[in-house]
């Protein structure tokens, strides 16, 4: 019996079992990677002529042949199957239809562990660009909004009790503040991101003289593995970029749970657009928050790839093992999830939500939110803090039984509360006062606010 041909060497005997070929086979995933393991091998096949390990014709060949394959991937004409085990391997295979034995020659100096290595960083790269771009997108729409409202207001919430009236803007420039952490932590974590194995081989490096500066510089790396061990086996920078798109969906989803809340019919404060909510099958008067329903949901995807892939890596001695193939599903998964949330939610906040004003201009008023101004009001003519608590705390009981806010008592009965109480004991109550006098450091008054403005404006042009 003829031996069935595998992709690997002479030393296999017979063919794998179909159900294995199809279990260890990464292409029906890895393929994603296509133009980034293209261009990670034209700068190995360079640096490969460069230090004479080739020719410089045979280094031409490869380089031609591995654009013409570029090509033919872009026009679909291109599409491996099974038989192919990887990406890496489609490539080389068909690269050698097309140059012929030069073809052969480009694995030289490599192995496919520092080159999935080498194309996942090179798409992780390029994907956490793109988020980047899509959170400054997003942080935009965020201060269109607040810059249109600054003098809204809404009820600020702890422990989803009112608590104190805020300046809606203030509420949107604390995503915008989550959203510019979010900016920040894939900066850093590019960092490590940006960092070449290519060269680093299967694990310990190789006899040949490679240059691998030149092909690290080729491909725009900040600077190479030092450790060929470490380097094949590292994916601390997948995990980094896990953690960081975890709190990116952690933020999406608090807002999209107060945009669920807000919708309600409980709360009233924001209404949904048609362009962005769905009905329901059975329910005619129905308008649902689908859009942040399904970020808030999708959240927990990419905090299970967090997961996954910690799991993936805790046991694993040094130095490549195919466990290690797992990371492409969860990153691309997570990628593509946070992507998909961002555009989402950008959305749903430019053209899919309205605040109600009059409905938030009465919540602001039908409550005991301004009972803290009360006792800062007596703290400020002298009376303990902690006393004028306890009395505004009595205040409150009793206009509770009596129906009353507490804009609704007399001049009488606030100076038979206490004798410090005069006629601007209103004003400083008023929603509006009560805002604007947060003007410390950070805090929800008009000025601040308008200063954090300024300052978020400016942010973006980073
Ligand atoms: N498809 C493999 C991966 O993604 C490529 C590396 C395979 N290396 C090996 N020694 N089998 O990890």
């Amino acid at each position: 019996m003829t031996k069935q041909p595998t992709t690997w060497s002479q030393r296999f005997e017979s063919a794998l079992h179909p159900a294995i070929v199809r279990f260890n086979a990464s292409i029906g995933f890895d393929i994603e990677l296509i133009e980034y393991d293209l261009t990670g091998s034209v700068a190995h096949a360079k640096m490969l002529a460069k230090t004479g390990i080739i020719s410089d014709s045979e280094g031409e060949q490869l380089v031609n042949g591995l654009e013409q394959i570029r090509r033919e991937y872009q026009q679909g004409l291109f599409v491996p199957g099974i038989d192919s085990e990887d990406v890496h391997f489609a490539v080389e295979k068909r690269l050698t239809e097309i140059v012929g034995d030069a073809g052969k020659k480009l694995h030289t100096a490599r192995s496919r562990n520092d080159q999935a290595g080498t194309d996942t960083r090179l798409y992780l790269r390029d994907q956490i660009a793109q988020i980047r771009q899509q959170l400054r997108e997003f942080q935009g729409v965020l201060l269109d909004i607040a810059e249109q409202n600054v003098e809204t207001l809404i009820p600020g919430y702890t422990h989803l009790q009112r608590a104190q009236p805020i300046s809606l803007a203030h509420y949107l420039l604390a995503y915008f503040q989550m959203s510019d952490r979010d900016w920040e932590r894939l900066g850093d974590v590019s960092k490590r991101v940006n960092i070449s194995p290519l060269g680093c081989s299967a694990l310990a490096g190789t006899t040949f003289p490679i240059d691998r500066h030149y092909a690290a510089e080729l491909l725009h790396f900040d600077r190479v593995y030092d450790n060929s061990l470490d380097g094949v086996s590292d994916r601390d920078f997948a995990i980094e970029f896990l953690a960081a798109a975890s709190l990116i969906m952690v933020h999406l989803s608090r807002l999209s749970e107060e945009m669920i809340l807000w919708s309600s019919h409980e709360f009233g404060f924001i209404s949904l657009k048609d362009s962005c909510a769905t009905g329901s099958s059975i329910m005619p008067q129905k308008k649902n928050p689908d859009v942040p329903e399904l970020v808030r949901g999708k959240a927990g995807r990419v905090f299970g790839h967090l997961q996954a892939m910690l799991v993936v890596m805790k046991g694993l001695p040094l130095a490549y093992n195919k466990d290690l193939q797992e990371d492409k599903e969860t990153l691309f998964d997570s990628v593509k999830t946070v992507q998909a949330c961002l555009e989402a939610m950008t959305i749903l906040l430019r053209e899919g939500i309205a605040f109600k004003s009059d409905r938030l201009a009465a919540a602001v008023t039908e409550d005991f939110s301004n009972a803290t101004d009360v006792a800062d009001y007596l703290a400020t003519k002298g009376v303990p803090f902690r006393e004028a608590y306890n009395l505004v705390g009595k205040v409150v009981k009793t206009c509770l039984l009596g129906g009353k806010l507490l804009k609704d008592l007399t001049l009488e009965e606030w100076k038979e509360l206490h004798p410090a109480f005069e006629t601007d004991i209103y004003s400083a109550i008023a929603p509006q006062q009560v805002v604007a006098a947060r003007n410390s450091y950070g805090g929800t008054g008009f000025e601040q606010v308008r200063k954090s403005l300024i300052a978020a404006r400016d942010r973006l042009k980073d």
